[in-house]
C-alpha cells in the first residue's frame, strides 16, 4: 500500500512509519516538525516537510497518489490548547479538514485519525465505551472531537462519489521509548522520567489521584496497522486502551522505582490540579479487541522498563555529545 502518515516524524507517527516500512509499505510521512524531528522518520519513509493546514505545500504529495492516509499530525497539549486555543483549533480541526479535502480531490479511499480519549470528558463512566456521548472539558479535547465528526460526517457523505472508508483511533495515554523527556507539553511519563534524569524535582498537578490508562506504543502502533487492514464499516471509532488505569502518584512512584530508587528517593511536589483535567480514565476495549481482533501485549511494568533504558541510553548519549562537542 502507499501510505501518507500526517505527523510522521512525532512519537506515535514515527514508530508508525517503521513498522509500515517494514511490513513492505510505501510510507510519505508529512511533519511541519513543530515537535517531531525528521531524524526519526526511518530512510525508506519519504520525508516532506509540510504544514497540513496549508493544502498547497501537501497537495504534490497527494498528487503522487495514496491508498490510505493516517492522519496524526496535531497539537497535543491540553495546556497549550488553552493559552493558544486558535493555534489548537486550526491544526487539530482545519488540519484534519485540509486532508479530509485533499483525500476528496484525489480520492484516496481509506482515513484513519488519530483521536483521544480526552473527547469522552470528564463526565463520562469507565471503563468508557465509544457509545458514551462525548463531552469533552478541555479545548484540546473538543478540537480532537471535533475534528473527529468532521471525519465521520464526511465518510458518511452520500455525495463524495467514490468509495471513502474512515476510522477514528481514540487512544488513551500512549507512553514508550521515543516519547519526548524534554518537553513540558507531552506525555507525563517522559516528563516525569525527564525530571528524574535530570535530578530535578516531579510536580503533580492536583492531588495525584486522577487516574489514566497508560498504553504501550508497540500495541497502538499494532491498532493501527489492524485499522489499515480492517475492512468493517465505512465510518468506525474505537478505543485503543490498555483497559486498566494508574493514578498519577502511581505513576510517579513506578517511575522512581524503573531508576532503582527506593520510595521516597526522589522529590515529588505538588500544584494546583490545572484545567481540562479528568478525574478517571479507563477505556473499554471490548470493541477493538471483538472486531479488530486486538489485544494490549505489553504490560505497564515491561513497558515501563523499556522506556526508562531507552531514556537512559538516549540521556546518556545527549551528555556525552555535549562534553564532547563542548568548546575547549
Ligand atoms: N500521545 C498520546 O498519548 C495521544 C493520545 C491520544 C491522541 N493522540 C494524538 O496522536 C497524534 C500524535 O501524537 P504524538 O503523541 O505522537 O505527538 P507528537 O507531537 O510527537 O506528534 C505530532 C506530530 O505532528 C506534527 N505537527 C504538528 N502540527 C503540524 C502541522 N500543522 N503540520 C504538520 N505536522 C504537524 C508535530 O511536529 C509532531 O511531529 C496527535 O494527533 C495526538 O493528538 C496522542
Amino acid at each position: 500500500m502507499k501510505v501518507l502518515v500526517t505527523g510522521g516524524a512525532g512519537f506515535i507517527g514515527s514508530h508508525l512509519c517503521r513498522r509500515l516500512v517494514a511490513d513492505g509499505h510505501h510510507v510519505t510521512a508529512v511533519d511541519n516538525e513543530f515537535n517531531g524531528s525528521r531524524e526519526t522518520v526511518p530512510p525508506d519513509a519519504k520525508f516532506v516537510f509540510a504544514d497540513v493546514t496549508d493544502p498547497s505545500q501537501v497537495e504534490s504529495a497527494f498528487a503522487t497518489g495514496f491508498d490510505a492516509v493516517c492522519h496524526l499530525a496535531g497539537q497535543v497539549s491540553i495546556i497549550r490548547s488553552f493559552s493558544d486555543p486558535v493555534a489548537d483549533l486550526r491544526t487539530n480541526v482545519e488540519g484534519t479538514l485540509q486532508m479530509l479535502q485533499l483525500c476528496q480531490r484525489y480520492k484516496v479511499p481509506r482515513f484513519i485519525y488519530a483521536s483521544s480519549m480526552t473527547a469522552y470528558g470528564d463526565a463520562a463512566p469507565v471503563p468508557t465505551p465509544e457509545t458514551q456521548p462525548c463531552l469533552p472539558n478541555s479545548y484540546y479535547g473538543i478540537s480532537k472531537h471535533a475534528a473527529e465528526r468532521f471525519v465521520h460526517t464526511t465518510a458518511e457523505r452520500s455525495d463524495l462519489g467514490f468509495p471513502f472508508r474512515a476510522t477514528s483511533l481514540r487512544m488513551f495515554s500512549v507512553f514508550g521509548p521515543g516519547q519526548s523527556v524534554n518537553n513540558p507539553y507531552q506525555g507525563v511519563l517522559g516528563i516525569f522520567i525527564g525530571k528524574i534524569m535530570r535530578g530535578e524535582p516531579i510536580t503533580i498537578f492536583g492531588d495525584g489521584e486522577q487516574t489514566r490508562d497508560f498504553v504501550y506504543i508497540d500495541d497502538i502502533v499494532e491498532g493501527w496497522v489492524r485499522a489499515l487492514s480492517y475492512g468493517g464499516g465505512m465510518s468506525d471509532v474505537f478505543n485503543l486502551g490498555s483497559g486498566r488505569s494508574l493514578s498519577i502518584n502511581q505513576l510517579a512512584a513506578s517511575a522512581v522505582a524503573a531508576f532503582g530508587l527506593p520510595p521516597g528517593g526522589h522529590p515529588i511536589g505538588y500544584q494546583p490540579a490545572r484545567p481540562g483535567e479528568q478525574r478517571a480514565v479507563r477505556a473499554d476495549i471490548t470493541e477493538a479487541r471483538a472486531r479488530l481482533r486486538w489485544e494490549p501485549r505489553t504490560t505497564f511494568e515491561k513497558g515501563l522498563a523499556e522506556t526508562v533504558r531507552h531514556a537512559r541510553i538516549e540521556h546518556d548519549g545527549s551528555r556525552q555529545g555535549a562534553v564532547e562537542g563542548a568548546p575547549a
